[in-house]
């Protein structure tokens, strides 16, 4: 099996608010699909997330009850963009339904809480996928928190112990510097936690979620129990679909 990250970049504009990459997604789910692999999808929240978490910063938990209609809208934006990335997972023939992170787990001081996976397991056995999301998640310390994809990717491979992990960006993989300011940006093929702290610091992120450097971090932790974990850019099409039938394509992959 494998787990795969269509990250908030790609399946939505994420300059601006709630727009949705219709078309990219539709592709992508194709891909998938054409694969012939057995997968699981996990989705970012992009501009149906970010945005008004960081305006309400509901990333550092509950503060005030001001937060509160904010905490309902994003459940609400996510849960829609959601329903519209099943709606193309179905499309493309695959049986899968939305499994929102907030209504099932819980985190603790900011770490998720993933013990009632019961759900989760019987989907997957009944041949459903069961796809799960960035979400607005309560926590036992500080009220609320954001449970990002990536964390959910971890999460999920203690779960299904997949054979590889593939976040889906849009970008290359992992570079020196950003390459969407700087153009000479130095591609790094291989990442290891040595190579990422000397990155970590140089990358500014709008994200209420860490950016690259925390997707880095996931990957480094999920491949830390022996398993390929590759991120590569899904706005080239037929790079995902490649990468799912085994062939080498442009990405970055974690390495312990
Ligand atoms: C963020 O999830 C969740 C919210 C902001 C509600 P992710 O961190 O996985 O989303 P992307 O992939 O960066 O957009």
């Amino acid at each position: 099996m494998i787990l795969i990250k269509l990250g908030g970049s790609v399946i939505t504009d994420k300059s601006q608010y709630r727009t949705f990459s219709r078309e990219t997604v539709s592709r992508l789910c194709r891909e998938i699909a054409d694969s012939g692999r057995d997968c699981i999808v996990v989705h970012g929240a992009g501009s149906y997330g970010h945005i008004m978490a960081k305006r309400f910063s509901l990333q550092d938990g509950y503060s005030g009850k001001e937060q509160i209609p904010a905490v309902a809208k994003v459940q609400q934006d996510v849960r829609e963009l959601s329903s519209m990335v099943i709606g193309e997972l179905i499309s493309a023939g695959i049986p899968a339904v939305s499994v929102p992170p907030g209504s099932c787990f819980v985190m603790d001081g900011g770490k998720l809480v993933a013990d009632n996976d019961e759900a989760i397991r019987a989907l997957k056995e009944m041949g459903i996928m069961p796809v799960m999301f960035g979400d607005v998640v309560m926590d036992r310390k500080k009220g609320f928190g954001i449970c990002s994809g990536d964390q959910l990717m971890e999460v999920l491979a203690r779960i299904f112990d997949p054979e590889m992990s593939i976040f889906v960006s849009d970008i290359d993989g992992l570079y020196l510097s950003d390459p969407k300011k700087d153009p000479g940006a130095e591609f790094v093929p291989e990442v290891t936690r040595e190579i990422l702290e000397r990155i970590s610091s140089e990358q500014s992120s709008d994200d209420v979620t860490g950016g690259v450097a925390g997707k880095m971090g996931s990957m480094l932790s999920m491949c830390a129990e022996k398993r390929a974990c590759i991120l590569l850019n899904g706005t080239v099409p037929g790079r995902l679909e490649s990468a799912l039938r085994g062939k080498n394509v442009r990405c970055t992959t974690a390495r312990v």
